[in-house]
C-alpha cells in the first residue's frame, strides 16, 4: 500500500519568508488602481504625459480595427506589420541610429541584446547600479561578468585592460533610476574604443527627457550613429505605451533578428501598442519643449523638497528623488503623501544598492501649477513627519 502519511506542505516555507520581508518594511504588495483615480500620480513613468493622449488613444483604437488586440505570433513568423517597420525607423531617426528593433518590452530589449552580443567569450563590464534587466541579461548571457562601481571609468578602463577574452561589452543605464545619475557615456566611449569594446547604453529614463528633443544621453554627448554602440530604450516611460527598442549600427539589429531568444521566441509586440507608441514619439519629435518641460519640473519639485528641508539631489532627468533613511519611514512617508492625495513612489532595498530608502517623486510635462502645488503640500506633511521623529 502506498504511504499516505501527511507531509508538510512544500510551500509552508513562504508564509516565515512574507513575515520576515513584512517586518522589514520590504514587502510588495499591489495597489487596485481606476481610471477616473483623483490621487494626483507622481508615480507613474509617463514621464510626457501622452499615455492617456487623444492623438495617441486615437492611433491605438485605429491599429485594434485594423490588426486586432494582438500580433498573433513571434515578430519572424506571424507578427511584424507595418506599424512595427515604422516605429523602428521613427525611433531610429530620433536617436539618429542606422536601425531599430522593436521588443515586447523594455525588459525582453535588454535580454536580447546583452545576449546576443555577449556570450562565453566575452567580458561584459557592468556598472553597480545598472537596471535589474540588465543584471539578468548578464546572467543570462554567460558571459564573464564584473562588476565596476558606479559611475567609474576608470574602474572601467582598468577591467577591460587585464581581459583575456577577445571580446568585451561595457553597458551601463543612460540615466539612472535610483539616483538620477548621468552615465559618462563619452568617456566610457573612449576607454571601450581602447581595448576593443562596445558599449551599450540603456536609455530607458533618458528617451523623451535628456539632451534636445529627448534623443537621450547618446545623442546628447554627439555620439549618435556611432557603429560601436547600441542603445536600448522602452516604450513604456515617456511614450506611455508598453514595449522596447534596441537603436544601433544595422548589423547589429540584423544579428538580433537572427539571433536574440527574447526576440525570437516572443509574441510580438501587439501592433495597437504599436501604434500608440508611434503617435507618441511623432508628438514628441514635433514637440521637443515636452523634454525641457519635465526636466523643469523635476528641478522644481526637487527645489520645493529642498526648501522644505528634505534632502533631494537636483535631478538630471524626469525623477526627484527625496532621500528619506530606513525603508519602514520611507513606506511611512510615502502612505502619508497617499492620504493627502498625491501617490509617489518609493524605492527600498534591493532597489537602492546605497541603502538608502528613498521617495520617487515623478515629474510630467503635463503637470500644472496646482499640481505641484498639491506636491509641495505632501512634501510639507513629509518634511513636518520627519522633523517631529528626529
Ligand atoms: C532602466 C530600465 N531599463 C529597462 C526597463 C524595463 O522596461 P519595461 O518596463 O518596458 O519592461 C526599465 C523599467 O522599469 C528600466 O527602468
Amino acid at each position: 500500500m502506498t504511504d499516505r502519511s501527511p507531509t508538510p506542505n512544500p510551500f509552508d516555507w513562504l508564509d516565515a519568508h512574507a513575515a520576515r520581508r513584512t517586518a522589514a518594511g520590504l514587502r510588495r504588495w499591489l495597489r487596485h488602481r481606476v481610471s477616473d483615480d483623483p490621487v494626483l500620480d507622481l508615480a507613474s513613468n509617463d514621464y510626457l504625459g501622452l499615455a492617456r493622449h487623444p492623438e495617441v488613444a486615437e492611433a491605438v483604437a485605429a491599429a485594434a480595427k485594423e490588426w486586432g488586440a494582438g500580433s498573433t505570433g513571434s515578430r519572424l513568423v506571424t507578427g511584424s506589420t507595418t506599424v512595427h517597420r515604422d516605429l523602428e525607423a521613427a525611433a531610429a531617426a530620433h536617436v539618429g541610429a542606422e536601425a531599430g528593433l522593436v521588443f515586447s518590452s523594455g525588459y525582453l530589449a535588454n535580454l536580447g541584446a546583452v545576449t546576443a552580443l555577449a556570450g562565453p567569450g566575452t567580458l561584459i563590464v557592468s556598472d553597480a547600479r545598472n537596471h535589474a534587466s540588465l543584471v539578468d541579461a548578464c546572467r543570462l548571457s554567460r558571459a564573464r561578468v564584473e562588476i565596476v562601481p558606479h559611475l567609474d571609468v576608470a574602474a572601467v578602463e582598468n577591467t577591460l585592460a587585464v581581459r583575456t577574452e577577445e571580446r568585451a561589452l561595457v553597458i551601463t543605464d543612460g540615466v539612472f533610476s535610483v539616483d538620477g545619475a548621468i552615465a559618462p557615456v563619452a568617456e566610457l566611449l573612449t576607454v571601450a574604443r581602447r581595448h576593443g569594446a562596445g558599449l551599450l547604453v540603456d536609455e530607458a529614463h533618458a528617451l523623451g527627457v535628456v539632451g534636445e528633443g529627448g534623443r537621450g544621453t547618446v545623442h546628447a554627448a554627439g555620439l549618435a550613429g556611432a557603429p560601436d554602440v547600441v542603445v536600448t530604450s522602452v516604450l513604456s516611460k515617456s511614450l506611455g505605451s508598453q514595449g522596447g527598442l534596441v537603436l544601433g549600427p544595422a548589423r547589429v539589429i540584423e544579428h538580433l533578428v537572427d539571433t536574440a531568444r527574447s526576440f525570437i521566441f516572443d509574441t510580438g509586440l501587439a501592433p495597437a501598442t504599436a501604434a500608440g507608441a508611434l503617435a507618441a514619439l511623432r508628438l514628441l519629435a514635433g514637440h521637443p519643449e515636452l523634454a525641457t518641460g519635465v526636466r523643469d519640473r523635476a528641478r522644481e519639485i526637487s527645489a520645493i523638497a529642498r526648501s522644505l528641508g528634505l534632502d533631494s539631489p537636483e535631478p538630471h532627468g524626469a525623477v526627484a528623488a527625496v532621500l528619506v533613511g530606513e525603508a519602514e519611514a520611507a513606506v511611512a512617508a510615502a502612505d502619508l503623501c497617499l492620504s493627502l492625495g498625491v501617490r509617489v513612489g518609493c524605492f527600498r532595498p534591493p532597489s537602492v544598492p546605497d541603502g538608502i530608502s528613498r521617495l520617487r517623486v515623478t515629474a510630467r510635462a503635463d503637470l500644472t501649477d496646482a499640481d505641484v502645488e498639491r506636491a509641495r503640500a505632501a512634501l510639507a506633511a513629509v518634511a513636518a513627519r520627519l522633523n517631529s521623529q528626529a
